[in-house]
């Protein structure tokens, strides 16, 4: 049988992952695909501590949460129920919101991005996208769309840290150009259009 694609979206808090992943979702079943959405962190308990963490109800420091996204990524690969290489063995697609990238680009701004790229990228256990769509979309309107729909502010939803890590998302993807297939998408327009841009994309897959 033929393994199922998996497909990562990454991009700011406020970048709109979540509208244009509904989409695509939605054009790839149309397409009479089988497809499975996620998302990291996971709904498993590491998740819940590492929701806990962003919340800013517990607080760990960079190296520690990056131990917990490593945590929790293991699982969301290889648990046998949900996790994400049971369901491409069987064919059936996956789509994720956010992967290691976000770790290399969050954690990577404090802790040592060395180190936190050789954890994820030297675990057999955690498997590498066949695409990474990165939506792209400029600090200010980030801002403004976090403001207009969040009741509180996670630990990195401000903006002198919002900036940083664009920039670290931006290196890393300069470091991955010859190792993964990593697209950019400008998000700061309008949904029809965003979704266009990644309709192509994924038609070249
Ligand atoms: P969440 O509110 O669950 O989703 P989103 O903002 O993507 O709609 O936030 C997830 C947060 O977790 C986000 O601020 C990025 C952060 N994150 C990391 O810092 N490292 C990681 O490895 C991942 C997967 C997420």
């Amino acid at each position: 049988m033929e393994k199922g694609k998996f497909i990562v979206f990454e991009g700011l808090d406020g970048s709109g992952k979540g509208t244009q992943i509904n989409l695509l979702v939605e054009e790839m079943k149309k397409r009479g695909r089988r497809v499975y959405r996620t998302a990291e962190p996971t709904e498993s308990s590491t998740g819940g501590m590492i929701r806990d963490a962003l919340a800013g109800f517990v607080k760990r420091d960079e190296y520690e949460l990056s131990a917990l996204f490593l945590a929790d990524r293991i699982f969301h690969n290889i648990n046998q129920k949900n996790g994400i290489i049971h369901f491409l063995e069987q064919g059936i697609d996956v789509v994720c919101d956010r992967y290691y990238y976000s770790s290399f680009a969050y954690q990577g701004t404090n802790a040592d991005l060395d180190w936190v790229m050789e954890l994820n990228l030297g675990c057999k256990e955690i498997i590498r996208p066949d695409l990474c769509i990165f939506l792209d979309v400029d600090i200010e309107s980030c801002d403004s769309r976090i403001e207009k729909n969040r009741f509180s502010r996670e630990i990195y939803e401000n903006k002198e840290t919002q900036k940083k890590i664009r920039q670290r998302f931006f290196e890393v993807f300069k470091r991955l150009e010859n190792s993964e297939n990593i697209r950019m998408v400008n998000a700061a327009r309008d949904i029809s259009e965003v979704f266009a841009d990644i309709i192509s994309i994924y038609n070249e897959m």
